[in-house]
C-alpha cells in the first residue's frame, strides 16, 4: 500500500533512548529540521532500563589508553580499534556535555566529583551513576527533557517498517505505522534527507531478557530490507546476574547490575562455594563471557537451575542508599538481598552486533546511519565491555550529527522517495510466531550453542517463514514485530552456525577454543528478493 499520509523533516530519528535523543538534540542544535520517531513513549526504550551507568576515563589516574585495553580484551580480538579509540577518547567530553545537557550523576558530597564505581572487565573505577542504580532512567529524564524544551517534533506509538530511497538510492525517509488518532493513524512517512536508526537491540529475541518488550530487532530487520550491510549478530551478550524468577519466566526480567559485583558481591553455589575465584584473575569481575560461562558451568555441574549473588554484607543501608531500584525489585519478588542471597542466571542482555557503520555512524546505504545497539560501530568486538554501551550513543550519536549537519549543506537529490523493500508488502508472520521465535532461539542460539542446536533453530525458523508464506497474516504491529524478529533470528542463527569456534560471547560446545582463522567479522546483506 502506498504511504497515506507524509510529514517531511531534514532528519528522522528512529528511536529515543541515549543514542537517538542526542543525535536529535545536536542536530537541532545544528539548525536541522529534526522529527523523532518512536514505538511506544518517548522514555520506553532500553536506555531507561540501564543500572550499572556510563563508563568513560574520568577517574584520578585513568586514561582514555587504560580504557581503551579493558575494552580490547573484553572483545576478544574482534574489535575494531581505531573505533575504540574514538569512543574511549571522546567518551569523556561527551559525557560532560551529557551532565551539561541536564543529567544528574552520584557526586562526592565533599570534593563534588562524580562517583566512580567499578564492573566486569574494568581494572579500574570508571563507571558513572546516577540514582544509585537508576542511570539510564536519569539520563533518560534528562534527555527527554531537553529534547521537549528545544521543540523538537516527536511521533510517539510509531512502528517503523521500512527506508524510502530517492533516484539515486539514498536514504529519503521512513514508512512507519503510527497506533494513534486523526490523520497520522495508520501507515504513513515521513520524508527526510537523513534517516538515523536508534532503534536499540532485538533482546526480544529470546524468551528471557533484561530487554523491554519493544527490542524486537526492527532497525536492523529494516536495514537487511534496505540492502544495508550487518554485522556480527552471532555476539548476542548474556548478562550473567539476571533475578531468576523460575524455569519458565518470559519476557523482561530485573537485571542486577555489575556494580553490585563491583561493590564487591559474591557469585556463590547453594553451599556458598565462590566458583569464580581461582578461575579469573579478576574473579567475580572478569569480562561478562567469562562470567556468565562460569555460571553456566557451575549450573550443569551441580545440575542448577540457577546460582547465587550475596551481597548480604552491605547491610541495609547500604542497599538503599546506592541499589534502590535492585533492592525494590528482588523484594518485590519476595527475595531481600540484605538477608538473602538473590538467586541469578544469566539471560539475553546485549546485541554486539548489528547495522555495520564507519565512524560517521554511516551505512553502507548512503544516508541511513546507525547509532546506539542497533549499530555495529566494531567498538564491542566479540564481547561488549560493561557500560560501554550508553557511552558508545552517546560519542557516535555527536559523530552522526555532525556528518548529518555537514550533507545537509550539500544540494538535495530527488524530490520523489518510493518505498523500497516494504515490510507492508512482506509476508508477515502472525502473534503467534513471537514465543515460538523465543523458545526456539533459547533452546537453539543461547548462550551454549552447538552445530546441533543451531541448525535445529534454523529448521524451526525455516518453518514459521514457511507457514507465513501459506498463510500471510494481517497487517498490524505484532505481525511486523513477529516478522522482524523472525528475520534477525534467522540471520543471527545462520552466522552462529558460520563460526565455528568460541570466541567472547559466542560459545559453542561443538567447537570450544579461539580459532585465529575466525578473527574476523561475518558480513550479511540480503539480496532484494529475499523478503525472509
Ligand atoms: C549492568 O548494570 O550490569 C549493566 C551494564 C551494562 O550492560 O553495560
Amino acid at each position: 500500500p502506498r504511504p497515506g499520509w507524509s510529514v517531511d523533516a531534514d532528519v528522522v530519528v528512529v528511536g529515543s533512548g541515549v543514542a537517538g535523543l542526542t543525535v536529535a538534540l545536536r542536530c537541532a542544535a545544528a539548525g536541522a529540521h529534526v522529527t523523532v520517531v518512536t514505538k511506544a513513549l518517548l522514555d520506553d526504550g532500553s536506555t531507561r532500563w540501564a543500572q550499572g551507568g556510563i563508563a568513560a576515563a574520568l577517574g584520578e589516574g585513568d586514561t582514555p589508553e587504560q580504557h581503551l585495553d579493558d575494552t580490547l580484551v573484553a572483545g576478544a580480538g574482534l574489535c575494531d580499534e581505531e573505533a575504540v579509540r574514538t569512543l574511549v577518547t571522546e567518551g569523556p567530553d561527551a559525557v560532560r556535555r551529557l551532565i551539561a545537557t541536564g543529567a544528574r550523576f552520584d557526586t562526592d558530597d565533599e570534593t563534588g566529583a562524580v562517583l566512580l564505581t567499578r564492573e566486569g572487565g574494568h581494572h579500574r573505577r570508571r563507571i558513572a551513576h546516577a540514582g544509585g542504580d537508576a542511570t539510564g532512567a536519569e539520563i533518560s529524564r534528562a534527555l527527554v527533557e531537553a529534547v521537549r524544551a528545544a521543540g523538537i517534533e516527536t511521533i510517539e506509538h510509531a512502528l517503523v517498517l521500512d527506508l524510502l530511497k530517492d533516484a539515486e538510492g539514498r536514504a529519503a525517509g521512513v514508512t512507519l505505522h503510527v497506533m494513534g488518532e486523526g490523520e497520522r493513524d495508520g501507515v504513513g512517512a515521513v520524508r527526510a534527507r537523513a534517516v538515523v536508526l536508534a532503534t536499540g537491540g532485538m533482546g526480544q529475541v529470546f524468551s528471557a531478557t533484561t530487554n523491554p518488550a519493544v527490542s524486537t530487532g526492527d532497525g536492523v530487520a529494516l536495514a537487511l530490507r534496505a540492502g544495508a550491510e550487518v554485522s556480527d549478530l552471532e555476539f548476542v551478550q548474556f548478562h550473567p546476574t539476571v533475578l531468576w524468577l523460575g524455569p519458565d519466566a518470559e519476557g523482561q526480567q530485573p537485571l542486577v547490575s555489575e556494580a553490585v559485583r563491583g561493590e564487591g558481591a559474591h557469585l556463590v553455589d547453594a553451599d556458598g562455594h565462590r566458583f569464580m575465584v581461582g578461575a579469573h584473575e579478576l574473579a567475580e569481575l572478569a569480562p561478562r563471557d567469562i562470567v556468565a560461562k562460569g555460571i553456566m558451568r557451575r549450573m550443569q555441574e551441580l545440575g542448577a537451575e540457577h546460582m547465587f549473588l550475596d551481597a548480604r554484607h552491605f547491610g541495609a543501608e547500604m542497599w538503599e542508599h546506592r541499589f534502590p531500584t535492585i533492592l525494590a525489585a528482588c523484594r518485590a519478588h519476595g527475595i531481600d538481598p540484605v538477608t538473602e542471597p538473590i538467586p541469578v542466571a544469566p539471560a539475553a542482555h546485549y546485541a554486539s552486533g548489528g547495522v555495520r557503520t564507519d565512524l560517521a555512524g554511516r551505512s553502507t546505504v548512503p544516508g541511513l546511519y546507525a547509532c546506539g545497539e542497533v549499530a555495529c560501530t566494531g567498538v564491542h568486538g566479540a564481547n561488549r565491555l560493561a557500560s560501554n554501551s550508553l557511552l558508545e550513543g552517546l560519542v557516535f550519536a555527536e559523530r552522526i550529527a555532525a556528518d548529518v549537519t555537514e550533507t545537509l549543506r550539500e544540494p538535495a537529490g530527488s524530490p520523489q522517495p518510493a518505498a523500497v523493500g516494504t515490510a507492508t508488502g512482506t509476508v508477515l508472520a502472525g502473534p503467534k510466531a513471537r514465543p515460538e521465535i523465543q523458545r526456539i532461539m533459547s533452546e537453539g542460539a543461547g548462550v551454549l550453542r552447538s552445530r546441533e542446536s543451531l541448525e535445529r533453530a534454523a529448521e524451526e525458523l525455516a518453518r514459521i517463514a514457511e507457514d507465513a508464506a501459506a498463510a500471510p497474516e494481517s497487517p498490524g504491529t505484532e505481525s511486523w514485530e513477529a516478522t522482524n524478529l523472525l528475520l534477525v533470528a534467522r540471520v543471527l542463527v545462520a552466522a552462529a552456525l558460520r563460526r565455528e569456534e568460541t570466541r567472547g560471547c559466542h560459545w559453542r560446545e561443538d567447537a570450544p577454543d579461539r580459532d585465529d582463522a575466525w578473527r574476523r567479522h561475518l558480513l550479511v546483506t540480503l539480496r532484494p528478493d529475499r523478503t525472509l
